[in-house]
């Protein structure tokens, strides 16, 4: 499912949370576990079956970060082989 179409719907059944505030929480809060997420908005803290999909959430920030941070820093760390 595309992230621009899930965002209202609900991640977390058992606490209501929609992937858009769990989405928000990661980005907000850095956060890398699904602890985490539980801590600040409650979602995953009920029968753990949607621990795979904030998992994915933290996955798919962090692989944006990533991507802003090469992007950002590009041409400043030559790798081994570019030297
Ligand atoms: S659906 Fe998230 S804890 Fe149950």
């Amino acid at each position: 499912m595309a992230s621009k179409d899930r965002g209202k719907r609900l991640l977390c059944h058992c606490l209501s949370v929609t992937w858009e505030e769990v989405e928000t929480t990661v980005r907000e809060h850095h956060c890398r576990k699904v602890s985490e997420v539980t801590r600040i908005c409650g979602a995953g803290g009920g029968c753990k079956t949607c621990h795979y999909e904030i998992e994915q959430v933290i996955r798919e920030v962090r692989r944006e970060e990533k991507r802003f941070f090469e992007k950002l820093f590009c041409g400043l760390f030559p790798s081994r082989k570019e030297k």
